[in-house]
């Protein structure tokens, strides 16, 4: 029998692709690598080096972060984060935990993270969220205390505190130890250098004033 080779490279191919589909960081090689935030690195690696095992500490593990909640910013929102830093057993893991306050009317403006899917609890409050998917659907939904919603890796989405009264509070895990967050109003009109106000114009069919308006709007 002729072995069909094309066949079998395009089988092999579609085989190693779906087995890649959706991994998170890569996988960790010990049981925990404790971040070493300590010592000045002398090189960059995809993640942050451990500390030798023998020092790691229960409190490595632990972390009071997110126990208080941060500054609100122009929108009236905090999101503060796990990091290597506050939490240095979290490295080489592909998580990462957020707490979102959000103030009464505050909205998290549509945002994407490059890296990471987002799964949020609400815990007071309540919120409606929402995300676009690649096709242009938006996808939204009204929380309540004690429901969870989840965002698809580096779709955008947001999340709008309706409460006139009340602020709200959500924590978030992500699927990354280093999610990054782009969000799409300040990437478009307050990046640095600023994007060419004829990229602006057209790519949001407005004028040159409209441009000057936002952007004062959004640094000011
Ligand atoms: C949240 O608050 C902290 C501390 O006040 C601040 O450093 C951080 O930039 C704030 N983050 C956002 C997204 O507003």
């Amino acid at each position: 029998m002729e072995i069909n080779y094309v066949l079998l490279l395009q089988l092999l191919v579609g085989l190693s692709s779906f087995i890649g589909f959706g991994k998170p960081d890569p996988e960790p090689l010990h049981d925990y690598c404790v971040a070493d935030t300590k010592n000045p690195h002398k090189f960059f690696s995809n993640g942050v080096p451990c500390i030798n095992p023998d020092h790691t500490l229960a409190s490595h593990f632990a972390t009071s972060a997110l126990s208080q909640p941060g500054n609100m910013n122009q929108f009236n929102f905090n999101v503060t984060l796990t990091n290597t830093n506050n939490l240095p057993g979290l490295n080489t893991f592909g998580l990462v935990m957020a707490r979102i306050d959000i103030a009464v009317n505050g909205l998290v403006p549509p945002h994407s993270h490059p890296r990471a899917s987002e799964v949020t609890i609400l815990l007071e409050g309540s919120l409606l969220v929402g995300f676009v998917d690649t096709s242009n659907r938006l996808y939204t939904q009204r929380l309540r205390p004690g429901d969870c919603f989840v965002f698809p890796k580096g779709l955008i989405h947001f999340l709008y505190n309706t409460d006139l009264v009340k602020p709200a509070l959500a924590v978030s895990g992500l699927s990354s130890q280093n999610p990054g967050a782009q969000i799409s109003s300040l990437a478009a009109f307050t990046s640095n250098p600023a994007m060419p106000d004829e990229i602006l114009k057209k790519g949001f069919k407005v004028t040159g004033q409209d441009v000057t308006r936002i952007r004062r709007n959004l640094e000011g």
